[in-house]
């Protein structure tokens, strides 16, 4: 997966003390970290990002509801400044993909997501669970007789990627070039940017968004039982339900968002249940665990640690003011783990009763769409490994990376010994 190898430079902040010490970027020493943040100055700015950060569980969730004076246009803005040059190749490569379902809001967002909701819900993803098993089954038979293996490169990488195929219809064989493609938008959307960066990237995504404008036309011309044809059934030609546009834009979403979050999710998972080896143990003896377990991943070790919004006006919140246009980022990392809501919160447990509380998919109105999906695909990946692979173990001395950003936990390997 690619990746910013940018550098960055810890001033202290203007504004308040706390401002160079959560660093977003920095993942190794990012949860003890925030627990201080917690602790002393829960509302911080960050200079290195420019963004207001929201540490505690209560104020994450005030703001996740606050409709009213918050704003979530922001949440898929590009990390840096876009250079006027990229913006000129987006604009000739016709790139026309408007702000319509986590980054927009009121009647335009619950417009899109009625419609959206009609196929993204639980009854489409538990029909799909024999087939996400089947693929489940063939990934792990490739890693039958190996003695290591890298967990993300040779699972976790390309299957959320292979379920979402199935659900949108798109040929397995383009799985290169999405994947690809998703790697940019993470560096566009989600890191600091390069000129250089910015200008592949802003020709990648003309290549991106063309090919979900072709996807949708091939659907019109010969429609299936896949997402897209079922979009293009609700919409049933009447913009006032869904432009043509805006449906083209939500499969330009569901493209990025269905795999590339469940891919570090999965990873992030396998990660902590091996660390916390009693918590792997208990799932390979007692599988009736592992939704539970899926939970406490989502809680421990969420692959989206802070999700964006904006103020629209001066809003105070723990103890702090935040200006009006003042852009937010909400902890989600952090509030997963607010001693508030979390007895010891530091510890891994997949027997915690209430880790499904976790914020890692949203809250409210914009709460994950694909949530269900994750879900069983977690559980799916959880259970048919526990029973193959018992004796897997994080291979020694493997150290982990992350990519650059402060929206996505999102490891670059995880090397297990198998047998
Ligand atoms: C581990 C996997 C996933 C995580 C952690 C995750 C997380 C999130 C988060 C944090 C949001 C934004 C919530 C907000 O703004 O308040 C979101 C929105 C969304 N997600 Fe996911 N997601 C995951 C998987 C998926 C999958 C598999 C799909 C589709 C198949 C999906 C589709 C969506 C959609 C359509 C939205 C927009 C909802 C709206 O704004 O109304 N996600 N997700």
């Amino acid at each position: 997966m690619s990746d910013v190898a940018g550098t960055t430079s810890r001033g202290s902040c203007p504004v308040h003390g706390m401002g160079n010490r959560p660093s977003p970027y920095y993942h190794e020493t990012m949860y003890a970290e925030l627990a201080q943040a917690r602790r002393d100055e829960p509302v911080f700015y960050s200079p290195e990002t420019g963004y207001w950060i929201v540490t505690r569980y209560d104020d994450a969730m005030a703001i996740l509801h606050d409709h009213d004076r918050i704003s979530s246009e922001n949440t898929s803005d590009s990390a840096s400044p876009v250079h006027q040059d990229a913006i000129d190749i987006m604009k000739a490569g016709n790139f026309t993909a408007e702000k319509v379902q986590s980054n927009c809001d009121g009647e335009r967002h619950t417009r899109v997501r009625n419609a959206s909701a009609q196929l993204l819900n639980i009854r489409t993803f538990t029909a799909m669970e024999p087939a996400i098993r089947d693929l489940v089954t063939k990934a792990l038979d490739r890693l039958e007789g190996r003695q290591s293996a890298d967990l993300l490169a040779d699972l976790t990488y390309e299957l959320p990627a292979q379920v979402l195929f199935l659900l949108l219809g798109i040929p397995q064989e383009d799985m290169d070039k999405v994947k690809a493609w998703s790697g940019t938008r993470t560096i566009l959307n989600f890191s600091p940017s390069t000129y250089e960066q910015q200008i592949a990237g802003a020709r990648d995504m003309v290549a991106y968004w063309q090919y979900c404008v072709d996807l949708v036309r091939k659907r019109m011309e010969s429609p299936g039982d896949d997402v897209v044809s079922g979009l293009l059934r609700v919409r049933n030609g009447d913009d006032s339900i869904l432009t043509l546009n805006e449906l083209t834009t939500v499969v330009y979403g569901l493209v990025f968002a269905g795999h590339e979050t469940t891919t570090s999710q999965l990873t992030n998972a396998f990660r902590a249940l091996l660390t916390y080896r009693d918590n792997w143990e208990a799932i390979c003896a007692d599988t009736s665990l592992i939704p539970f377990a899926v939970e406490e991943t989502f809680r421990y070790c969420g692959a989206v640690i802070g999700w964006r919004r904006r103020a629209k006006t001066a809003i105070e919140i723990g103890g702090v003011t935040i200006p009006a246009g003042g852009n937010i980022i909400l902890s989600f990392g952090s509030a997963n783990r607010d001693e508030k809501h979390f007895e010891e919160p530091e510890r891994f447990d997949v027997r915690r009763k209430n880790a499904r509380k976790h914020l890692t998919m949203g809250n409210g109105k914009h709460v994950c769409l694909g949530a269900p999906l994750a879900r069983l695909e977690m559980k799916i990946v959880l259970e048919e490994f526990t029973r193959r692979f018992p004796n897997v173990r994080l291979a020694e001395n493997a150290k982990v990376e992350h990519a650059y950003t402060y929206v996505f936990r999102a490891p670059r390997s995880l090397p297990v010994e198998l047998r």
